[in-house]
């Protein structure tokens, strides 16, 4: 099933959430081979200054939502008309949400599931059609470590993040004997503002997670010349970080107790080991009396 694009000069790229982090270590490294871009973010001025750093290749900004339906089917049709072709979709942007279920809205559920699944459900739904048309395209969809591994206090991401690995493996399937391939990306510690921007119910537990990428997570410059390079040779699956590499075989060969061994190493690791048992207390508290 491999088929990547080896050759990025001229394409074009759709890269989503592509104002910070690991999307715009993307564009910056697309750009690099040569790759046109069409930057799609909602904070503006990342996007601007995103611009102002990429020259000789071809790039229009755009501002959207990605869980905005009417938006991103113009959108579509806004990028299309604007290049030449449309090879390469990366449905990037997502949200954080450190709250175990009890704490987690119904707001926070749609917030997150808006964004985090939605997004790339619109891309694919409102790109393919562009993505057929050339001799050969690709899609990216990043889901997360946590789209293998269910994680205590991230009941929320977790879901989204499996939801995105569900369709991206049912789309391996589908498009399998079509021009357009797909890699699924599932990385662990990157150092982003996805820490920063993160909501969730604890405030000391946000720091202490913060804390831990600024002490392990890779930069996103790595990152992204990993999932170029998957770009390139059409890799379906791909794993970043050591943690996500040993996390995934751990859950394969061990898919329940792997679970737990994950989440206590991850407990451990962050030092969250006090926090289990005020959560703990507090589902206790909130299940008490669920009519209330
Ligand atoms: N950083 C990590 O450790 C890590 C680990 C696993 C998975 N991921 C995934 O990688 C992707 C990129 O995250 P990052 O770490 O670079 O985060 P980041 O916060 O640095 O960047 C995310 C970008 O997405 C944009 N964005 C957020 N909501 C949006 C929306 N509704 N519409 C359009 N743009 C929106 C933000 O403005 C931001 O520019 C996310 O899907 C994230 O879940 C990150």
């Amino acid at each position: 099933m491999s088929k990547g694009i080896q050759d990025l000069n001229g394409k074009l790229a759709v890269v989503t959430g592509a104002a910070s982090g690991i999307g715009r270590a993307l564009s910056i490294g697309l750009a690099a081979k040569g790759c046109n871009l069409a930057l799609v973010d909602m904070d503006q001025a990342g996007l601007e200054a995103l611009r102002a750093q990429i020259e000789g290749v071809q790039v229009t900004t755009h501002i959207a939502d990605v869980g905005d339906r009417e938006r991103m089917k113009v959108l579509a049709d806004q990028v299309a008309a604007a290049h030449d072709g449309i090879h390469l979709l990366i449905n990037n942007a997502g949200i954080g949400y450190e709250a175990a279920f009890p704490q987690t809205s119904l707001e926070a559920w749609d917030k997150v599931m808006g964004v985090n699944l939605w997004g790339v459900i619109h891309g694919c739904h409102f790109f393919m059609p562009h993505l057929a048309k050339v001799p050969r395209a690709h899609i990216v969809n990043l889901s997360s470590l946590f789209g293998v591994i269910g994680m205590a206090g991230q009941t929320a991401y977790c879901t989204s993040k499996f939801a995105v690995r569900g369709l991206s493996e049912s789309l391996w399937e589908e498009l399998r004997d079509t021009n357009i391939g797909l890699t699924v990306v599932h990385p662990g510690g990157v150092a982003t503002n996805i820490m920063k921007r993160s909501e969730g119910d604890d405030p000391e537990l946000l720091k202490r997670i913060s804390s831990w990428f600024e002490r392990n997570a890779i930069p996103p410059e790595r990152a992204a010349a990993q999932i170029i390079g998957a770009i390139q040779s059409g890799k379906p699956r791909l794993m970043i970080t050591k943690e996500a590499v040993f996390g995934d075989l751990v859950k394969r060969v061990f898919p329940v107790f792997g679970n737990k061994l994950m989440g206590d190493a991850v407990i451990k690791s962050i030092g969250l080991e006090d926090m289990r048992a005020k959560r703990l207390i507090q589902w206790k508290e909130t299940m008490v009396d669920p009519c209330d």
